[in-house]
This record gives structure tokens, sequence and C-alpha cells, in this order.
């Protein structure tokens, strides 16, 4: 008695399909595994009888061996679940074989038989379309994810009684409609709230037109908090792809609730107190997503900067250079998309009035030198605008002259975004940001002016190798966001003015 179903394991947030083959034979009952399961599997042996049994199905009282093929593969998530209860259904003939080919089968079950949410859908559905398979069965929570990918009909089932009578024709599933929420920010906020600050909504337009990192250093209050969250409120709106993308990491992190599509780009805030596990990904058996990947295509704000711990600002380098992570573990490794806008904000000194104009600081001078080490180095160096925020003054905030909104600012946005999706079509990149360092020079197209002032700028300022591309990348955003062709001296003034350092590389800011 043999029954094969198919299956998807999916692995960092990429799905690979499963053949399930189930051989009911002589011998004392039992049901054991073979190739390759991983823990989340082999912790659904004493899971899938119950729920065979309470489905008002039939448990073979025989030996029960399961194959997971390919067996160099190794397989993991609960969403293995049901397709191996259907490869013993099959065996036992309680459902036609016939019924098992072309679909694919994935979701957790509970001992009563009920289909749970499940992690992973999304890219369940898109390895399935992938291979031509036609139709997939899964949980009704996660039925509208499935339904987001082309070419695919969607089962969505609430127990593994109703799949039982899908399969046997007397069950008919309920029609799984695409439905698109609005793009339109979800938030209240609005940069229109802001008052003053014309230095530091002007550098946030930046970072948003070219994807560039941004550092803001200033006292309690000054409104760093505030600039940060409304970053989101000016970016563009996310491609298909990216949302496809998006929406597959927070599936797989098993943080959807039953939208289909993320449209809004990711904003997350993790607390400094976070383990480089939350921060990176980890996980003991199953590699879960960190909070660099759930913000991919989105921000990731590290408030009180250098509160964090080092491992894990370490860690960062690589998401920013690659904009992936790859974990490695002893049961393999895995990679997770991780392109992010990092925002990070943090006090100049452990009082936070150091530099204020009308506060004073009351910190020892070795105190602040060690506060601000973690403010340095090779992580600073990878974040394109640096800016001191100052406190707004009496006369600023009891003004009512409201800021710009954040609806004026996304429009220009757009416009340099779109301009540099054109001119860099090609090159894998589609913004200013992500440009390979080697090539910025070129890229940059600086006119004559610049050139000399770039010149003057090296001597000048202890530019490193990649400072001096970052400062090129930035140069060529402020050029896209008024339509230039070239970077003229006024606008790599403007982007080298951003490289100011904080403690060690203080002074930075001469050359501009
Ligand atoms: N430019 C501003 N316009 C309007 N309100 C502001 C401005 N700056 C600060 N505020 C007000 O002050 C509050 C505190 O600002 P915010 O939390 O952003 O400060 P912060 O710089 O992050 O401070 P901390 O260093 O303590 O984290 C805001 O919620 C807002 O009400
Ligand atoms: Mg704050
Ligand atoms: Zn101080």
């Amino acid at each position: 008695m043999y029954g094969r179903v198919t299956g998807v394991t999916v692995l960092g947030v990429g799905g690979h399909l499963v053949t399930v083959e189930a051989f009911v034979g002589r011998g004392l009952p039992a049901l054991t595994f073979t190739g390759l399961p991983g823990a989340a599997v082999n912790d659904a042996r004493d899971r899938i009888r119950p729920a065979v049994e309470n489905s008002g199905l039939e448990w073979p009282l025989r030996r029960v061996v399961v194959n997971l093929a390919p067996g160099n593969l190794r397989k993991e998530g609960a969403g293995m679940d049901l397709p191996i209860a259907v490869s013993v259904l099959g065996a036992t003939a309680q459902v036609p074989a016939r019924a098992l080919t072309g679909v694919a089968f994935s979701g957790e079950l509970s001992l009563k038989g009920e289909l749970l949410p499940t992690p992973g859908i999304l890219s369940v559905a898109i390895s399935a379309a992938r291979a031509g398979i036609g139709a997939v069965v899964v949980p009704y929570a996660n039925a509208m994810e499935a339904a987001q990918v082309d070419g695919l009909t969607v089962v969505a089932a609430g127990t593994l009684a109703e799949v039982a009578g899908f399969l046997k024709g007397t069950w008919k599933p309920p029609t799984v409609e695409r439905h698109r929420p609005p793009a339109t920010p979800a938030t209240a906020l609005d940069l229109a709230e802001m008052r003053g600050q014309h230095q530091a909504r002007r550098a946030l337009e930046v970072a948003a037109a070219g994807g560039h990192n941004l550092l803001m250093v200033g006292a309690p209050g000054a409104g760093k908090t505030m600039l940060a969250r409304r970053l989101p409120t000016i970016l563009p709106e996310l491609s298909r792809d990216e949302a496809l993308e998006v929406t597959q990491i927070h599936s797989v992190a098993g943080l959807l609730r039953g939208e289909g599509l993320l449209r809004q780009r990711p904003f997350r805030a993790p607390h400094h107190s976070v383990s480089v596990a939350g921060l990176l990904g980890g996980g003991a058996a199953l590699l879960r997503p960190g909070e660099v990947s759930l913000a991919d295509h989105g921000v990731l704000f590290l408030d009180e900067f250098n509160e964090f711990r080092r491992d894990a600002l370490e860690g960062l380098r690589q998401p920013l250079e690659d904009g992936r992570v790859v974990l490695t573990r002893a049961v393999g490794s895995v990679e997770f998309p991780a392109r992010f806008t990092l925002v990070a904000a943090a006090n100049p000194c452990p009082c936070g009035y150091d530099g204020d104009t009308r506060r004073r600081c009351t910190c020892r001078p070795d105190r602040i030198q060690s506060y601000r080490a973690k403010l340095s180095g090779p992580l600073l160096d990878r974040i394109d605008l640096r800016l001191r925020i100052p406190r707004l003054t009496k006369e600023e905030l009891l003004g009512s002259e409201p800021g710009e909104a954040s609806g004026v600012v996304r429009a220009r946005v757009h416009e340099a975004r779109e301009r540099q999706r054109t001119r860099l079509v090609g090159l894998g990149v589609t913004c200013n940001a992500h440009l390979p360092g080697p090539l910025a020079r070129r890229e940059a197209r600086l006119d004559a002016a610049a050139e000399r002032l770039l010149e003057r700028a090296v001597e000048s300022m202890a530019l490193s190798g990649r400072g001096f591309d970052r400062g090129l990348k930035v140069a060529r955003t402020v050029a896209d966001l008024e339509g230039a062709q070239t970077v003229s001296e006024t606008h790599l003034a403007e982007a080298l003015s951003y490289r100011i350092g904080f403690g060690e590389q203080e002074g930075l800011e001469r050359a501009g």
C-alpha cells in the first residue's frame, strides 16, 4: 500500500518541493521517517496520528514508513504535517490516488485535525507555481498569501477532514479571491507635524531619494525619533516584486495576519537590548529572519544606537554591504534578503547636551570619549549621511508654521528614484546607495568645478576609499533630486557636509 504526494519545505525564504511517499506494511504500529527530517518534522510523528483519527479517518494499525525526497535536503517546518498525513490517506486508499497529482500540500495540523496558520505559505505557493504545479492546498488562514501567485488554484481548507473531502469530491472549497489592500500609508504620521529642522528634513529627503543610511546625533527631545518614524512616509511605493519579497519574509517569520500582500514599506525599530539572533536572524533548529530581514526594502531604525551590543552592530556590516544575511548553523546555512535603509540615532554624550548652545554638558571628557567609541569606525563609514540635530529654539517650537507635508516630499523622492532607475538599468541596482563602490566615480558624472572640489576634499578630509565612494553616491542623489545630469560643486559640497565624524573622526567637516 503506497501513496505519494507533493509537499514543500521552506528554507530561508525559498520553497523546495518534497516528494512524500508513504508505505504501509506489515509490522507493529509505528510511524517512521526517512530522508533527512528536521526537528519540526520529527515532531510531527506524534501529532499526525491523532489528527487523522480525530478527523473521522482511519490510521492504519500497521507499520507506516514515510520517505521524504530528495534525501539530501533537510526538511523543515510544520507545513510538512499535511502532505505527510495525506500521503498516509493515499496509501490506505481513503482518498483516490489520482487526486494527488498536480497539487501541492502545506499546513500544520492540530491534534484535532485542524489546519493551523502556517509560516511560509507564500514561499510554498511561489515554488509550486514555478514547478508547474497547478494547485495548492493550504490552511484557510494563509489562503490570501497563496492567492498572490499567478496561475495557481488555491484550495483553502480549515481541517484535514475538508482536505479529504476535497480529494474525494465531496467537499467544495470556498473561492479565494485576491484582494489588493490600498497602498496608502496606514500611519497617520506626517512630516508636516515637524517644525523647523530644515537641515535634518533635507537629509531625510536625500536618504529617501537615494536609499542612503542616516545617523542623527542630538540632544534629548531634539526630534530624532520623530524624524526617523516619518521616513517611511516619504519613501516610494513598493514594486510588486519588492512587495512579494517583503511578504515572503514576514510570512516565514509567521508575522502575517491574513493579509495577502504587504504594500507598506517595513519600519522596524528593535530595542537596543535585542540579541544578535533577534537582529540578524537565527534560532535553534528553524532559522528565522531577524530584524534586518524584516526591514528588507524598508527602514531599520536603531534608536540609542550606541547602546546596542557591539557584536550586534558588527553583524550589521554584512547586510549593509551585501543586502543579505547568511546564517550558518550545524544544520546548514540559509540566506535571507536584508536590503534596508539604516537610520541610527544617538545622543552626543551620556548627559546628552554636548555641543548644545543653551545647556551645559556635565560629562567628564574621558566618559565622552568612550561613549563615542561606538559612533566611529567601520560601521560609521557605511553611513552616508551623518548630522547633528540641534534642539529647536523657543521661537521655532512656539511657531505655528507647518512643515512641508510628506506627500509633497514623496513626489520629489519618486522623481529622483525614477531618474536613478533609468540611469542604473543594466547595473542590477535601482538606487544610488546600492551602486557598487568602484562604479561610483563613473556614475556620479562630476563637472569640472566639482572635480576640483573633490581633489581639495581628498587632501583636506581624511576620506577612506569607502568614504570617497559613498560621498560621490550622495552627491549623485543630490543632483538627481534637482534633475541635473551632472554633479556640480554645490551638489558635492552638500554631500561632503554629511560626512562629519563623531568622536575621534571629529573635524572632518572642514572641507566641503
Ligand atoms: N521639530 C519638532 N517639531 C515638532 N515637535 C517636535 C520637534 N522636535 C521634537 N518635538 C516634540 O518633542 C518630542 C520628542 O521628540 P523625539 O522623541 O523625536 O526626540 P529625540 O531626539 O528622539 O529625543 P531622545 O534623545 O530623548 O530620544 C516629540 O514627540 C515632539 O512632540
Ligand atoms: Mg528618541
Ligand atoms: Zn554630556
